[in-house]
């Protein structure tokens, strides 16, 4: 793969993709942009809020002009995204998309026993309820795997372990 061209992370919400995100950077001296933290500092609102203030719609838009901006400005970054922006149109003109894949209850059990578990679930609008969530991820198993160029498993794997796995595909490809 080109070395300037963008690495996007997309995946189910707590799979890892910020940690493995930040692990990568590290590894492949790129730089990290996360696309809920991009949204947060240039709205000065944190998720939650803005899914409380705005609806889930507006959130939805700006994730779509996010989109758009990353494919025409950036370049050579490893781009971690929130589970949802699979939906943007042209994601991958952004970049390279490897989809971090975990079964629905593997991903839960883990979040539950990580640190600052309590955090992770509340700051996150669409895990409050864990059916509907269960059902989300249903509805967005085959969307991750039609839109990635590369699926990695991350179940029972370090970050370190999946940095390393990805920087071994992509030296290949
Ligand atoms: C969402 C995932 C979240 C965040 C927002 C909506 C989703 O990001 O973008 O709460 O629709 O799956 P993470 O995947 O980092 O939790």
């Amino acid at each position: 793969m080109k070395s300037s061209e963008n690495i996007v992370l997309i995946g189910f919400m707590g799979v890892g993709k910020g940690t493995v995100a930040r692990e990568l950077s590290v590894n492949l001296e790129k730089f990290n942009l996360d696309c809920d933290d991009l949204i947060e500092s240039s709205l000065n609102l944190k998720i939650k809020d803005i899914f409380e203030t705005m609806g889930e719609a507006h959130f939805r838009a700006i994730e779509k002009n996010l989109a758009k901006f990353l494919a025409k400005n950036v370049k050579n970054a490893i781009i971690s995204t929130g589970g949802g922006f699979v939906n943007v149109k042209g994601l991958n003109k952004i970049g390279r998309v490897i989809y971090l894949k975990a079964g629905f209850d593997f991903i839960i059990e883990r979040l539950k026993n990580s640190e600052n578990s309590e955090k992770k679930f509340a700051k996150r609008p669409l895990l409050q309820d864990l059916e509907k969530a269960r059902e989300l991820y249903k509805s967005r198993e085959k969307i991750y795997e039609k839109k990635a160029d590369i699926i990695v498993n991350v179940e029972n794997k370090t970050p370190k372990q999946i940095a390393k796995e990805i920087k071994k595909i992509i030296s290949k490809s």
